[in-house]
């Protein structure tokens, strides 16, 4: 039987990261829904648009499509933003500084999450973000709700951004997962919870191999 795994949790935790390695061991789809909240910010940064003016971020949203590309091969998946792909513009801290308040508006998060259950609806699907568990798929037959220790969350987005952008600080990196998790956790619309029926997996001190023996035990007793 072919199920939906939705994955949730707070910022830099490792999510994508072992949403991805399920996804190619049970040769699932992946879909990564922090990367379209991103594409909508950074649509609407280009665009100007002014992101407490609901109107025209309404407006903005009738002009905006995403689509995914998915490499089996390299375990990776690119975002297509009206045709382009925008995968490497969607990771810089102007599009992360923004995506908290931008995800937080009703109306982006009905386009997205409109879209996520369309993509769900063939199953055989792992999904990560903030509301899956809760709002995209309550039925999902296993959730998983990721969290680490902060410091250590703070250390692992470093390394990641440092790579494409030398200049960036720590103090910036922690000011912006604090920042991010505050507004998710506290806003209106499918705020970040556990779905009570989730299965919590803290992995400060886990390898990714073992994160990923866990999961694939946590499906065989779900299947
Ligand atoms: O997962 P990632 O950190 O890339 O997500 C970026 C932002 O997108 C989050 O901080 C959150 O504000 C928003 N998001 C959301 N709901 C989701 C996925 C992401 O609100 N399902």
């Amino acid at each position: 039987m072919k199920i939906i795994i939705a994955i949730d949790g707070y910022s830099s935790c490792g999510k994508s990261t072992l949403a991805r390695e399920i996804a190619a061991q049970m040769h699932y789809a992946f879909i990564d829904t922090g990367a379209m909240y991103r594409a909508i910010t950074l649509y609407l940064l280009r665009q100007n648009v002014s992101i407490k003016n609901t109107d025209e971020v309404k407006e903005a949203l009738k002009n905006i499509t995403l689509h995914f590309e998915s490499h089996p091969e390299t375990k990776s998946s690119d975002i297509f933003l009206n045709g382009e792909n925008v995968s490497r513009y969607i990771r810089d801290l102007i599009v992360a500084d923004k995506v908290s308040e931008v995800a937080a508006i009703k109306e982006v998060r009905q386009f997205a999450v409109a879209q996520q259950q369309e993509m769900g609806k063939r199953r055989g699907m792992v999904m990560d973000g903030r509301d899956i568990g809760t709002v995209v798929f309550p039925d999902a037959e296993l959730k998983i709700f990721m969290t680490a220790d902060p410091e250590i969350r703070v250390k692992r987005r470093f390394q990641e951004m440092y790579a494409t952008n030398p200049d960036v600080t720590l103090d910036e990196v922690r000011h912006n997962l604090e920042l991010r998790d505050y507004i998710d956790s506290n806003r209106e619309e499918g705020p970040l919870r556990k779905a009570e029926d989730a299965r919590v997996l803290d992995n400060s001190d886990m390898t990714r191999e073992e994160q990923l023996k866990l999961a694939l035990q946590w499906i065989a007793e779900v299947r």
